[in-house]
């Protein structure tokens, strides 16, 4: 009889951001007049750069002659363009990087979900709590975690480590402490500039994590999707500015944000070529050749016409528009910080991330507060407990909209907080 992979029936809800879209499109359909403004998934609104769409056409004009024309490509990615990530985003910035380590991609959340083909069954994975739900959700398809355990209402999946990120912690977790009873952790998923909370880790704490995984042999799963939002030049970017990470770290790197690539598709891995493990037979094992052997046959890397867009991300041109985009949206996040704190709510993030984390006002739930939101005021933003217990009580606003926008539902939303207060 067929079997079907069981796992997914231990999800235990549908992805977050289509059930957001299902309440905004349920209160639309019942108030059409409504001027809803998102600030929900980290979803750009600005268009692709001109030099990103002058390439673009300029590769279409070759798909359509004949003497031009490109079949498949290279199933790791144009050389060019491998070549371009590994100078701009890690050799500029001291990193050693080689270009023939970096993996053309269609973005990070199909590389956070794909990674896992690679790795085996039984391993100790951390999360952290709240986290992007990619890497839980895929964790539980890949049977890595079940159910949550009988009593437990909090809605972790067994079998997953949960590394909680609050306040008191800066949203930047530890290491776990050293404990013989304790096995270690295989892998650990990190992301900075975070997603949800908008924290950025210091070389320091980064340093902690290389410490920790190279010491017990664990792997670090560094999404790094939002790194150009960094403001701090103190900050690292890239896992590999902490020495010993080439030892430990697979990074994963995205333009979805950085250059408006949302709707194109486009992003990469990095994976050192002398990133080893043992098998089960005590033989090093490379896990570039293993990712390597992974997409060249599951893969075809991304269309002609995207890689030549994505290296004019990387022109002169492309890295001033590009940086015109950000320098926006973190306006939009600095106008949000400042609306919110003035209306006395707790206001994390926004700093060196393009999203505002917020503690939801006097004894409101995050889902209650985004119904509020939405139903009272119109906006949309992303409950913190969509991401795991310890984002209850925060809602999440993305900065990616207009600047007009972002005013305007700020208004609505404190004067919410007045409505909040009055009753
Ligand atoms: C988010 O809103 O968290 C992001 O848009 C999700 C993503 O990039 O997949």
């Amino acid at each position: 009889m067929l079997k079907l992979n069981e796992n997914y029936l231990n999800l235990q809800a549908g992805y977050l951001f289509p059930e957001i879209a299902r309440r905004v499109s349920a209160h639309q359909a019942a108030h059409p007049e409504a001027d809803v403004i998102k600030l929900g998934i980290g979803d750009v609104t600005e268009p692709l750069p001109p030099a990103v769409t002058e390439a673009m056409a300029k590769a279409v004009a070759e798909m359509a002659d004949a003497s031009t024309f490109h079949g498949y490509g290279p199933a790791l990615g144009y050389d060019w363009l491998r070549q371009a990530f590994a100078e701009h985003d890690f050799q500029s910035r001291g990193c050693d990087v080689s270009a023939d380590e970096v993996f053309v991609s269609d973005g990070s959340k199909c590389d956070a979900a794909n990674i896992l083909d690679i790795f085996g069954a039984g391993n100790r994975v951390a999360v952290c709590d709240p986290v992007y739900p990619v890497y839980v959700d895929t964790n539980v398809m890949a049977g890595n975690a079940g159910p949550p355990k009988p009593g437990d209402d909090s809605g972790r999946y067994s079998g997953l480590v949960y590394l909680p990120m609050t306040a008191d912690n800066g949203f930047v977790p530890e290491p776990p402490p050293e404990d013989a009873s304790a096995p270690p952790l295989d892998l650990v998923y990190l992301c900075s500039p975070n997603n949800p909370t908008g924290a950025a880790a210091t070389k320091d704490e980064l340093a902690a994590w290389v410490a920790y995984a190279n010491r017990h042999g664990s792997i670090l799963l560094y999404d790094a999707a939002y790194a150009d939002f960094i403001q701090d030049p103190s900050l690292p970017r890239s896992i590999y500015e902490i020495e010993g990470a080439r030892d430990c770290a697979i990074e994963m790197r995205s333009l979805s944000k950085t250059a408006g690539f949302t709707g194109t598709r486009c992003g990469y891995v990095v994976i050192p070529k002398t990133l080893e493990r043992l098998s089960s037979s005590g033989q090093p094992v490379s896990l570039h050749a293993l990712w390597s052997r992974r997409q060249s046959t599951k893969f075809n890397s991304v269309g002609y016409v995207v890689q030549r867009g994505a290296e004019a991300v990387y022109t002169a041109e492309g890295r001033t528009q590009c940086k015109s985009l950000i320098d926006g949206y973190m306006a939009n996040a600095a106008a949000m910080r400042t609306a919110l704190t003035d209306a006395g709510l707790a206001v994390y993030g926004g700093e060196n991330a393009p999203y505002v984390w917020v503690g939801c006002p006097d004894g409101a739930d995050s889902w209650g507060f985004f119904d509020q939101l939405l139903t009272q005021a119109h906006v949309v933003g992303t409950p913190g407990a969509g991401f795991g217990s310890c984002g209850e009580g925060y809602i999440r606003f993305s900065a990616f909209n207009d600047r007009a926008k972002v005013d305007r539902a700020m208004s609505r939303v404190v004067g919410q907080l007045g409505a909040l207060s009055d009753r």
